[in-house]
């Protein structure tokens, strides 16, 4: 009976769990959500309505947030205490027991937030405290429940970054039409803080910072800072640049400014490089609402559009705003996301640039073109600045109309892409100046004195190059000039005039040096004729080692293609002098039985039938294929022993020699047993292997001649039976 019960709750709990699960499943579309990344899953979000990637559906929850419904609450009641504005909460006594309440108090004198809040840490949910003269914040950690805290038109001056902590349910906040000027740096960005709604519109801000729009980690739906006179934007402490986390924008808005938006602080110290842009554009996925207000249309404006202009789009276009420009003159009224992508008009969105710019001239960065623009024309100058400003872009330098008479050795010369010299005193173009421009693509020496040029300048294009008339005279020590110019084509109107005899300028290409009876200059040779004689030095050396060393490479070569696959059928073959006798003997006696004995199949010079050492055949008339071969140098074995007679152990040894190079024997090793030097052999091959081939001595302890043949061979191949 009692199971019965059991087994019934049982069924029962089951198929509850299954009703829910089914139900859950029904009403699949709600999920759990947290507010943030590290947050509790108190809030459920519709997933049908909630679409699109992570961050789009994260924004549409915090979007879709409903304050509690403000009827189900029970309001609590505010006295004013005294005629400071004090106050305090008191309780209406037939709402004991409510779980949830609600203060409001408005359109009456607060000034001061009532004493006694924290009574109802547990219970309050919401506080209007609208239309009140609110100077001062007071200390509310303490109310974790608090849902929604409404103080729009009251007086408060400051919100600091202490002001909501602790407040883990708040969502919606209300400061509108306060008399707020300042806010910290991250306002919002303590872990108990999950703010989705921030009503800061309607202030006398004037100032706003990177850390209060990029809220690292957070989903927020809106922050509201319309209608103040928010004309700085900054980047303190460079939240932008963060890019560990996940950066989470909801929309800002930012309408009806006062004044128009300056970007130069929000970037001016962080970023460095292009990639500096693209990564704060890329991360931020929120929008900016900037309807009704006007930005400053500066270089800063135009770097967004230069370095991301898809992701500049997407966030600005995405409220259906314009990015308008108050200033400068020329940009009036203009509407930047309105004009095909980097029109003409963007050639005036420009920014002086005073870090390091010299003091005499200029500098104007003009991403539109690509430039920072130094003009130091007309400035008396003798020699070039020390010092250009570092830029994102390359420079273009006007130097014209000043005194300067040598162009000095300068770092900013490598990243000028055009140079003005024209009107100065300069006497030469030296090979350090052209040595020294990659990047250059046009240099202006117009009415200089130019006398001379380096060589050097050969190498570049003459186009390159606007000289117009010169004071280089047209004699044979010039006609090279003539002959570059015609070689690189150069453009008739970069015409180079030289000085001829009579004073007059001519066109160098137009000049006849064949009157002059010049010599064929001979080309200058001597970087080719050195280049050549290291080539053949080189070449020398390399034929010297391959003369006196090539049997070494071919041994080492041989050894780095070994593959031992052979179908070996002897350990090792012993090429020795038979005609020795203390060889003969210590071969027979010693070498010979002690390596069989160890299991190694062994073949010698002795088991040869007379004739054959051609190639290599035992008493069966088989093929002898060894692994290794172990050549005995002794006394004159090289030396025929008369006249007439080949010199056998020397045949054995070439024929080994082929087979070993041929990649059939595994190892040449030499034993030498008169302790012979390279110096007493005459065949270099053999000379080759005594040096790089593993080589046994013959010392007074046998044994350890047995011992390093071991090692050396290695175990036997005891594959094939044979003899
Ligand atoms: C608030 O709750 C009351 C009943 O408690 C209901 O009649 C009203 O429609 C609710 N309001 C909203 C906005 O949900
Ligand atoms: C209190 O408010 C929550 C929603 O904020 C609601 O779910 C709950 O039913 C309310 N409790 C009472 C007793 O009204
Ligand atoms: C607010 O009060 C809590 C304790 O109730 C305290 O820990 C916290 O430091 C106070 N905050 C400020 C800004 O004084
Ligand atoms: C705050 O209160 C005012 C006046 O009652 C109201 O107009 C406003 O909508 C409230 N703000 C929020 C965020 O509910
Ligand atoms: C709070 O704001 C102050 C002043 O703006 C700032 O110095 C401090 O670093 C901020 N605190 C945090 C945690 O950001
Ligand atoms: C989330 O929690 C981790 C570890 O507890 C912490 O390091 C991180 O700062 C938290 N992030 C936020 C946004 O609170
Ligand atoms: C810019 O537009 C405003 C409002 O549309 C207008 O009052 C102002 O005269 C315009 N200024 C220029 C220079 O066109
Ligand atoms: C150079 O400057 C002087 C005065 O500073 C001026 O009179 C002269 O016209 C200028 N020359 C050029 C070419 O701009
Ligand atoms: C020569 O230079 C002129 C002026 O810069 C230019 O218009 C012309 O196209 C050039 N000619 C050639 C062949 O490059
Ligand atoms: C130099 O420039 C002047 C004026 O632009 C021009 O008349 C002259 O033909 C040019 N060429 C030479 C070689 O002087």
């Amino acid at each position: 009976m009692l199971q019965v019960t059991a087994l019934a709750q049982l069924f029962l709990v089951l198929c509850t769990v299954l009703i829910n699960s089914i139900w859950i499943v029904k009403g699949g579309k709600n999920f759990d959500w947290k507010p943030d990344i590290n947050g509790t899953n108190d809030y459920t979000c519709d997933l049908d309505f909630c679409t699109g990637d992570q961050f789009d559906v994260n924004r549409c929850c915090a979007c879709l947030y409903i304050e509690s419904n403000i009827s189900e609450f029970s309001p609590l009641h505010v006295e004013i205490i005294n005629n400071k504005g004090e106050s305090v909460v008191i309780l209406n006594k037939k709402d004991i027991g409510a779980v949830n309440v609600s203060i409001k108090h408005s359109n009456g004198w607060l000034r001061f937030f009532p004493s006694n809040l924290c009574d109802f840490k547990s219970e309050l949910k919401s506080i209007d405290f609208s239309y009140n003269q609110i100077k001062q914040w007071t200390n509310f950690s303490c109310l974790y429940m608090l849902d929604s805290l409404n103080l729009t038109r009251n007086s408060l001056a400051t919100v600091s970054n202490s002001t909501f902590i602790g407040l883990y349910s708040l969502r919606s906040v209300d400061l509108s039409f306060n008399e707020i000027r300042t806010i910290d740096l991250h306002m919002l960005s303590d872990q108990s803080i999950h703010l989705f709604n921030l009503d800061l519109s309607n202030n006398l801000m004037k100032t706003l910072d990177a850390s209060n729009m990029i809220v690292q980690d957070k989903f927020f739906c809106k922050i509201d800072f319309s209608y103040n006179e928010i004309r700085g934007l900054t980047n303190t402490d460079e939240t932008l640049l963060t890019n560990e986390v996940n950066q989470n924008g909801g929309d800002i808005f930012l309408r009806n400014m006062r004044e128009e938006f300056y970007f130069n602080e929000l970037f001016s110290y962080s970023f460095k490089t292009i990639e500096d842009y693209q990564i704060l554009f890329s991360n931020f996925r929120g929008t900016y609402d900037i309807k009704n207000s006007k930005a400053h249309c500066d270089c800063h404006v135009a770097r967004f559009l230069k370095f991301c202009p898809d992701d500049f789009y997407r966030i600005y276009k995405a409220k259906n705003n314009k990015l308008v420009c108050g200033s400068p003159e020329n940009l009036v009224n203009v509407s930047v996301i309105d004009l095909p992508l980097y029109n003409e008009v963007f050639d005036e969105m420009i920014c002086e640039v005073w870090d390091h710019c010299p003091r005499k001239c200029k500098c104007i960065e003009q991403p539109r073109r690509d430039r920072l623009f130094i003009d130091c024309s007309n400035q008396s100058l003798h020699t070039l600045p020390a010092e250009m400003p570092q830029s994102l872009f390359n420079l273009e330098i006007d130097f014209s109309d000043n005194s300067i008479i040598n162009i000095d050795n300068r770092e900013y010369l490598k990243r000028t892409v055009e140079i003005n010299f024209e009107r100065n005193l300069l006497k030469t173009v030296d090979k350090t100046f052209i040595e020294n421009i990659p990047m250059m693509s046009s240099v202006n020496l117009k009415e200089n004195q130019i006398t001379t040029l380096a060589k050097e300048i050969q190498n570049l294009h003459p186009d390159i190059f606007l000289f117009n008339q010169t004071e280089v005279v047209c004699e044979c020590s010039s006609e090279w000039i003539k002959i570059w110019r015609e070689l690189k084509h150069a453009n008739k109107s970069f015409e180079f005039g030289c000085r001829a005899e009579n004073g007059h300028g001519i066109v160098i290409e137009l000049f006849s040096f064949i009157d002059l009876f010049c010599e064929t200059e001979k080309p200058d040779n001597s970087a080719i004729i050195i280049g050549f004689l290291v080539l053949l030095s080189i070449l020398s050396f390399v034929l010297t080692a391959l003369f006196f060393f090539h049997f070494e490479l071919s041994i080492l070569g041989a050894k780095l293609r070994r593959k031992t696959h052979k179908d070996w059928n002897r350990d090792v073959f012993i090429s020795f002098d038979e005609e020795n006798i203390e060889v003969f003997i210590f071969i027979q006696k010693i070498l010979k039985p002690n390596l069989i004995r160890k299991g190694y199949k062994v073949f010698s010079s002795d088991d040869m039938l007379f004739g054959q050492s051609r190639d290599l055949k035992d008493e069966h008339n088989v093929q002898v294929e060894p692994r290794d071969v172990i050549i005995v140098l002794s006394d004159n074995f090289d030396k025929p022993k008369n006249i007439n007679d080949n010199c056998w152990i020397m045949t054995e040894f070439d024929y080994c020699w082929k087979k070993f190079i041929g990649l059939h024997i595994r190892n040449l090793i030499t034993l030498n047993f008169d302790s012979l030097s390279s110096s007493d052999l005459s065949n270099r091959k053999l000379k080759a292997v005594k040096r790089i081939c593993p080589c046994v001595l013959v010392p007074d302890r046998r044994h350890e001649v047995l011992a390093r043949f071991e090692t050396i061979l290695g175990a036997p191949i005891r594959k094939h039976a044979f003899n």
